[in-house]
């Protein structure tokens, strides 16, 4: 643990804070609820990989009740909220190793003091856990993994790597894949946190900017409805022809980022790919351009390029660094190219990892009671599991809604439907 006693005020903002993203986490509270009684998880050891925020910790704190002991970690240098980690500690007496700011050395190493607990389950986010200990499996005793999950679809599409070459050696379930999650915290959750990112970093107006979007996944389109409404003029730069039509019909221009890159005034990149931004986009920027990512790893902003053609850098201000270019243009670069919504703001709001989070808990759960019968491969969240937290998730925003009548049902399971 690396908070110690002169962290008590900080502590005590978090735990503050904790419990105000817990009033909007009511499935997973309602979920925390039946832990505390049944105790599902009793003595099972989790090593958690996630950012480290006022919604992890309500995660955390229901995997407890739930009988879990569990070491915490973060799934980005730049994400972790310090008041929440310090309140972990000293309140909730969850171990967590985590700093905002953390450099790549520390950031490993807690990720190592994480899995020293010997985990049963491992809750990843971008499976940079997983992958670490796949690296050195006898030094973290890989063998009493029984399972894990992932969160986020960068980390999904590593492991969906690993069990292709057969190196996967437990089973796991992609909370991602869930619908209640991807369709709402992916969407919604970075279509405002995203925003909220740029804006309390740059404090830009939006409205009559051109906002380019690269990428047009679930992320992308939660970004770019957003910024629309905010009254952007939105620009999608997309490579897959069906997302590429989709954006157009949506009502958005498309176009090759090439020509994007001159027009454009801020620059989001959500795709999980690397370089997507590049020098050639640099040099045709406009004076001013601002450049943020919203994927997982810093890495689809070509810094590295961007530092070459630089011939002066600064921080201007928090989590904006100017770059000048050789041609006298000046470029800024968000967050340090990471993740802008969990750098510069505080990530997506409780409600939307209301959903997520109890994926998680439950897949826990889940894994639990099946291990045995799952193989060292990547699972779906299983449907009841995504159907009964749409209901919970309906039925604690006081929303009702109807079902089908017997008949309606035999017609729909019937193939002579007509007349
Ligand atoms: N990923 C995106 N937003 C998050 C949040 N608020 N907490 C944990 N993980 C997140």
């Amino acid at each position: 643990m690396i908070y110690d006693i002169k962290d008590i005020r900080l502590a005590k903002k978090g735990e503050k804070r904790i419990e105000w993203a817990a009033q909007d986490m009511k499935v997973l509270s309602k979920i925390r609820q039946r832990f505390s009684k049944e105790k599902p998880l009793k003595g099972i050891n989790i090593a958690a990989c996630l950012h480290v925020t006022t919604e992890t910790a309500n995660l955390m704190v229901t995997l407890k009740a739930g009988g879990a002991n569990i070491a915490l970690c973060a799934s980005n240098p730049l994400s972790t909220q310090d008041d929440v980690a310090a309140s972990l500690v000293h309140d909730f007496k969850i171990s967590t190793f985590a700093i905002k700011g953390e450099d790549s050395r520390s950031y490993y190493k807690h990720i190592a003091s994480c899995l020293s607990i010997k985990s049963r389950i491992t809750m990843d986010d971008g499976a940079d856990l997983v992958s670490t200990l796949h690296k050195e499996p006898l030094k973290f005793n890989i063998d009493y993994c029984i399972g894990g999950t992932e969160e986020t679809t960068t980390g999904v599409i590593r492991l969906r790597a690993m069990e292709k070459e057969q190196r996967l050696r437990y089973p796991i379930i992609a909370v991602n894949d869930a619908q209640t999650k991807f369709m709402f915290d992916n969407r919604y959750g970075t279509g405002q946190s995203t925003i909220d990112g740029i804006i309390r970093s740059t404090n830009r107006l939006i409205a009559g900017s051109v906002f380019v979007i690269c990428g047009y996944g679930w992320c992308g389109k939660g970004v770019a409805m957003r910024a629309n409404g905010m009254g952007a003029k939105v620009i999608i730069a997309e490579v897959n022809p069906l997302r590429a039509l989709e954006a157009t019909m949506d009502g958005f221009r498309v176009m090759p980022l090439a020509e994007a890159a001159k027009i454009g005034d801020i620059f989001l990149t959500t795709t999980g790919d690397i370089n997507v931004i590049n020098k050639n986009a640099f040099l045709l920027m406009k004076n001013g351009a601002i450049l943020a990512n919203s994927g997982h790893f810093n890495v689809e902003i070509d810094i590295d390029s961007l530092k070459k053609i630089s011939k002066k850098q600064r921080i201007i201000r928090d989590f904006v660094e100017e770059y000048t270019l050789k041609n006298n243009k000046r470029i800024y670069l968000l967050g340090d190219g990471r993740l802008i919504n969990l750098a510069a703001a505080e990530g997506h709001p409780a409600q939307v990892m209301d959903m997520s989070f109890a994926n998680q808990a439950l897949c826990a759960e889940f894994i639990v009671k099946n291990a045995q019968q799952l193989e060292n491969k990547v699972y779906s969240v299983p449907k009841d599991i995504d159907e009964k937290i749409a209901k919970l998730k309906l039925e604690s925003m006081g929303i009702k809604i109807d079902s089908l009548t017997k008949q309606q049902q035999e017609y729909l399971a019937s193939w002579q439907q007509g007349t």
